[in-house]
């Protein structure tokens, strides 16, 4: 069902790699309700991965970027001004990667090089893209940039390792950039945190499984699949939220504000 909440914006989505990733949902529902976008993955991912065929569908254009490379990120915004025809409205980063969790390193045992591309790909690269699209003035006034979280920046999770700590240093660059992005150019930057969501990046996740279903009955709404993630991040691109900015909002079913629900005590005492 489409409100035309977006007609006429132009947008850039980063990070949809197949069907279960939340980007991709974001493009679908931002094209759905009358934006016109660009999508943008890694060379690899768009290779190896389906955004081909998402950029078919929906008849826009890939643009194929490394997120920790600026020159990369400048192609990424320069073509998506001349193909979308002006200056870009909303964009999102939909990107997370963390080499310890992929080779299964405990977060007293990482890797340091590998720790450093964490940090890069999953939170620096957020800076880095606004960096760039400011320095191009790439972002229409009134613009809503959104990255999407998790509470393992604010609690700590069994497996989150450490994309935890990227996801606070991401939280912090929404923050900090918010200020500076709001002040000089009227542009909205906010982090979504999301439930656990079963992705090729979420099941990467120790436990994640668990994680799922302990997070599900820990919810009064159950967990947000990335369906209605990309609902929120519709409304958050829209005009219906001009004035929010800098907040890491929960996107959760009400997990981040549960202590114990009734489901988690009878789970307990039935296996007890
Ligand atoms: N799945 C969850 O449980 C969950 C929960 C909260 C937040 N998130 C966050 O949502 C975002 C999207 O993840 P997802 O769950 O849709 O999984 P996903 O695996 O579908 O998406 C991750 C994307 O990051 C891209 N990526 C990796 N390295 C990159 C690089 N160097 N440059 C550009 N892109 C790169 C991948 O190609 C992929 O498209 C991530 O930031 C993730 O941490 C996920």
């Amino acid at each position: 069902m489409s409100n035309n909440l977006l007609k006429g914006k132009r947008g850039i989505i980063f990070g949809a790699l197949n069907d279960k990733s939340i980007a991709w949902k974001v493009a679908e529902k931002a094209v759905e309700q009358g934006a016109t976008i660009t999508l943008s993955n890694t060379p690899m991912a768009v290779r190896m991965g389906e955004t081909n065929a998402l950029s078919e569908k929906l008849d826009t254009k890939v643009i194929a970027a490394d997120a920790t490379s600026v020159e990369d990120l400048e192609k990424v915004f320069t073509e998506s001004m001349e193909i979308l025809g002006g200056k870009i409205d909303f964009v999102l980063h939909s990107i997370g990667m963390s080499p310890n969790v992929r080779k299964g390193r405990a977060y007293d045992n990482l890797d340091y090089g590998f720790y450093d591309k964490t940090l890069d790909v999953s939170a620096q690269s957020f800076h880095k893209m606004m960096q760039v699209a400011k320095k191009l003035d790439a972002i229409a006034d009134g613009g809503s940039i959104l990255a999407l979280t998790h509470i393992a920046a604010q609690r700590t999770f069994t497996g989150y390792n450490d994309m935890a700590d990227a996801k606070a240093l991401l939280e912090s660059i929404g923050r900090s950039f918010g200020y500076v992005y709001g002040r000089d150019k009227g542009v909205r930057v906010n982090t979504i945190s999301q439930s656990p969501t079963l992705t090729t990046a979420g099941q990467g996740i120790g436990g994640m499984n668990a994680f799922f279903d302990f997070a599900e009955k820990m919810s009064p709404l159950g967990n947000a699949s990335a369906e209605e993630c990309a609902d929120y991040c519709i409304v958050m691109f829209s005009d219906l939220t001009r004035k929010v900015t800098m907040q890491n909002l929960f996107h959760d079913g009400g997990f981040s504000s549960m202590g114990l629900t009734q489901a988690i005590v009878e789970d307990y005492i039935e296996k007890k």
